[in-house]
């Protein structure tokens, strides 16, 4: 297991479209592995491949901090095959940290991915994991958050990010 650099905003990586996995390997375990262990470190509800600069269709989510209900979801290929329902919550990202908005989702989702050993699934999520499943679906599509801000809210986001990027260099 190893804890994996996530890639800030603006990382080109986070702006390409993800490649479908393609190799269901011991590589595709280990990275989902130490994805999670990412994840839990940061701490997070998600992380894509894209965030830790592997532009492949891959993601982990765990929401069970906030939705008792939730376990670890290890989701490759995944697509939202339906969607239905209004909900607009306070977001964050690993790859934004310190900033967070409100974003227009779907309530619920049915989502359409293969496991590990390549079997293929259909989940119901709503609450926090059917949000989390379009913002991690989102990354796969180069997508952050923020993209779904309005232009005079995506203005303020740059203007903020610049502090938040100064705050984050004086961490390191
Ligand atoms: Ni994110």
């Amino acid at each position: 297991m190893a804890l994996l650099k996530i890639r800030h905003y603006p990382d080109p990586v986070l702006k390409k479209v993800a490649a479908p996995v393609t190799e269901f390997d011991d590589a595709l375990r280990q990275l989902a592995n130490d994805m999670a262990e990412t994840m839990y470190a940061a701490p997070g509800v998600g992380l894509a491949a894209p965030q830790v600069g592997i532009s492949k269709r891959l993601t982990v989510i765990d929401c069970s901090a906030r939705d008792e209900d939730a376990q670890l979801l290890v989701l490759v290929n995944p697509e939202i095959i339906d969607q239905e329902g209004e909900a607009c919550e306070e977001e964050g990202c690993l790859s934004v940290p310190e900033y967070y908005a409100k974003v227009n989702r779907s309530a619920r989702v049915k989502v359409r991915f293969q496991d590990l050993d390549e079997q293929s699934h259909i989940i119901e999520a709503q609450g926090l994991t059917a949000i989390a499943c379009q913002h991690e679906i989102d990354h796969l599509d180069g997508i952050l958050f923020v993209d779904h801000l309005s232009p005079l809210k995506r203005s303020i986001f740059r203007k903020k990010w610049k502090k938040i990027e100064e705050h984050l260099l004086g961490q390191m």
